[in-house]
């Protein structure tokens, strides 16, 4: 079992949402499986899955030492999983490559970390929301689409965009406006 804790904060706690988030999600193939939310005077936690490393840690240790091949085979396994959680009515609005982890036995990679994600569906209609107006920036700045940067709300192609930003990276294509850390703005 995984689990992810937050510190209680008196006014921001996001795990509980990540909680309802997962539990919509529930039964996809490319989403870890959820079982709990607890809490105790301090801390919130939600317990999971457990699955290996993130894909940011995996590049890492690979270095150049990777084919083509395979990072083709990432790179669907990445947009399946988008896929799948776009099909179910959300998005996700932080897709990078640390939110993606390797399966423990066998070649699925999931996507993780819901902290941010978004209905884009109603969930009784099954109707695309409509969109705000303006919406405040979220996400991680090197891979956030142009949309987010302007502050527009965002949707299912803004995290294609990011899915491409992460690919280019993935390539070693220099993106010029790469920063050094990946931290998600909330
Ligand atoms: N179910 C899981 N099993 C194994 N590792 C996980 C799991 N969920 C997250 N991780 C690892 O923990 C890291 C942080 O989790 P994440 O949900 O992205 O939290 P944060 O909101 O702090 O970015 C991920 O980059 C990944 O390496
Ligand atoms: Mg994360």
């Amino acid at each position: 079992m995984a689990l992810k804790v937050e510190k209680k904060d008196k006014n921001k706690n996001i795990l509980i949402f990540e909680y309802q988030v997962l539990s919509s999600l529930k039964g996809l193939e490319h989403v870890p499986n959820v079982y709990d939310f607890v809490n105790n005077s301090e801390q919130n936690l939600i317990v999971m899955d457990l699955l290996g490393i993130n894909l940011a840690k995996a590049r890492r240790c690979l270095e150049q030492r990777y084919s083509l091949k395979i990072v083709i085979q990432i790179l669907i396994e990445m947009l399946t999983s988008i896929r799948e959680v776009h099909d179910r009515g959300f998005i996700h609005r932080d897709v990078k490559a640390s939110n993606f982890v390797l399966c423990r036995d066998s070649r699925r990679i999931f996507i993780v970390d819901f902290g941010l994600a978004k209905r884009h569906l109603d969930q009784v209609t099954k109707q695309p929301l409509p969109r705000r107006r303006k919406a405040d920036f979220r996400g991680t700045v090197s891979f956030a689409s142009l949309n987010a940067h302007n502050n527009i709300d965002l949707s299912r192609r803004d995290d294609i965009w990011s899915f491409y930003f992460t690919m280019l990276d993935f390539l070693n294509e220099k993106l010029e406006w790469r920063e050094q850390r990946d931290y998600t703005i909330t």
